[in-house]
């Protein structure tokens, strides 16, 4: 094989930990001598996969069926499948296609450029790695020489924490990625500072529950909001996210950070599952509707203007018309600015398997859509009490709108995490990565359009 066959096409499902890992590995396989290709022309077909529900862990088996093609008509392309479905299914990946040369666990990505050498080495070897590593594995870091870390300029992950320990009765999460291991304050604020240093203005820190930083035998003893202060505090980072966040475990040193560090953004994902009690302590969620609206008070009281979103669950077994009424009312109170909502999908190994009655689809995806209606009003006068207001943007990309050939619109967020598209002059200037301050004049039904004040920076 030559050298101009080592080339990989990732294709990531899931959440921003996929994301996430997925880019490092990218970058990585860059540093290994690999190169980015197409789908239908890369050797190394990988597949980061993700198994919070059943339709995403259906898609992965029917995306490596798909990918199947390609190796068929050439014997060195091989299929790569890592992430939560892989530390799930394993090995029987082998069984399930021939074309699967190697699984990777989510303790394991820190390996995959040498795994991925083998194989391309070696035309017949299949690997299996799955181990569950015992603390925080660091994995190499990876600076572009030049150019953006992440495929959003000016923008940053960082991992605090690997795993969770808290087992909601519906989640796979923990078994699929193990239990919660912190990682050490220094690396973390060594990594963000390289960041900053390489035009990183906008961080977001990683962890299926940030809020329990450090509260597990590899922790430093550093809380989780010793640690915002301190990240807060590196010069350049404009503007500092955190996701997600546990009700259960949201320190008041946390919400009282809304109130002190400027650069800590105006909007916070806050999962509330569901609104209804019975339902919260079914799940095993740790908290109930009084603390969660305390919360919501505690963080308006910091920060006014922060805006809200969740995730919810319809459907959860055992959930009444009047669970449901309660879970409506709450998302109302707070006046969520978005949420992701999910209709409960059995997992294998969860506790919530054998909880019953189970919700009947229909039933389930009729509250769905009530819920989503409902979102979308609050959505709706959420933006429209934006218009008149003036905001700062952080560009993303030129979106696909055009407007004749001197205008483009450029799509950005500002530190709510709203998206806003700005008309600007077409010409060369690549704006990905810079800051803008926006009059904010019309809201569209997920988006707000505004014009420049002043130039980018
Ligand atoms: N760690 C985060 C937390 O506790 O908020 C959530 C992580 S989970 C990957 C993302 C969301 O998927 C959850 O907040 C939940 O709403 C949803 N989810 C998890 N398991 C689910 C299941 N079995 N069925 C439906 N939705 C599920
Ligand atoms: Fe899943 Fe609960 Fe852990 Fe979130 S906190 S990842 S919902 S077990
Ligand atoms: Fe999915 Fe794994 Fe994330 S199950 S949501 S990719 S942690």
């Amino acid at each position: 094989m030559t050298q101009d066959n080592k080339t990989f096409h990732i294709m990531t499902f899931g959440c921003q930990m996929n994301v996430h890992d997925s880019g490092w590995l990218a970058r990585a396989l860059m540093a290994y001598g690999w190169r980015e290709a197409p789908e239908d022309q890369a050797t190394a077909l990988i597949i980061n996969t993700c198994s919070v529900r059943d339709k995403p862990e259906q898609k992965v088996y029917s995306l490596v069926g798909r990918l199947g093609q390609y190796c068929r008509k050439d014997n060195a392309k091989f299929v790569a499948v890592g992430g939560c479905v892989a530390q799930q299914v394993g090995e029987g990946f082998f069984e399930r296609s021939d074309h699967v040369r190697l699984v990777f666990g989510t303790d394991q990505t820190g390996q995959v450029p040498e795994g991925l050498d083998k194989l391309y080495h070696d035309e017949v070897e299949r690997l299996a790695m799955l181990d569950f590593e015992d603390g925080f594995k660091l994995r190499k870091f990876h600076l572009p020489d030049d150019g953006p870390v992440s495929h959003l300029p000016g923008q940053a992950f960082v991992n605090i924490m690997q795993g969770c320990d808290n087992f909601c009765a519906y989640c796979i999460v923990p078994y699929v990625r193990g239990r919660q291991k912190s990682r050490s304050t220094e690396d973390i604020l060594a990594e963000v500072r390289a960041l900053a240093e390489h035009g990183v203005r906008e961080l977001t820190l990683l962890g299926q529950n940030v809020n329990s930083f450090s509260l597990d035998r590899h922790g430093d003893g550093t809380s989780f909001a010793q640690l915002l202060y301190k990240v807060a505090a590196i010069p350049g980072i404009r503007r500092l996210r955190f996701t997600s966040s546990h009700p259960k475990d949201l320190a008041p040193e946390v919400i009282n950070a809304f109130g002190e560090l400027p650069n800590l953004c105006t909007g916070l994902h806050l999962p509330m599952q569901s609104g209804s009690d019975r339902v919260l302590n079914a799940m095993g969620r740790g908290y109930d509707m009084a603390r969660y609206m305390g919360l919501v008070e505690g963080l308006r009281r910091a920060r006014p203007e922060i805006a809200l979103t969740t995730d919810l669950i319809v459907g959860f077994p055992g959930e009444t018309e009047e669970d449901f009424l309660e879970t409506l009312e709450a998302v109302r109170e707070v006046g969520f600015e978005s949420s992701f909502s999910f209709i409960y999908s059995d997992r294998p190994g969860t506790r919530s398997v054998r909880m019953e009655p189970k919700v009947e689809r229909e039933v389930a995806q009729e509250r769905l859509i009530r819920l989503q209606a409902l979102q979308d009003e609050l959505t709706s006068s959420a933006l429209k009490a934006q218009v008149g207001t003036e905001t700062e943007v952080l560009l993303e990309s030129p979106s696909k709108k055009q407007d004749g050939g001197d205008i483009v619109f450029w799509r950005g967020r500002d530190s709510c995490g709203r998206v806003v598209n700005i008309p600007l002059p077409a010409d060369d200037s690549d704006l990905a990565g810079k800051l803008l301050t926006v009059h904010i004049d019309a809201a569209k039904k997920h988006s707000l359009m505004g014009k420049a004040v002043g130039e980018p920076w």
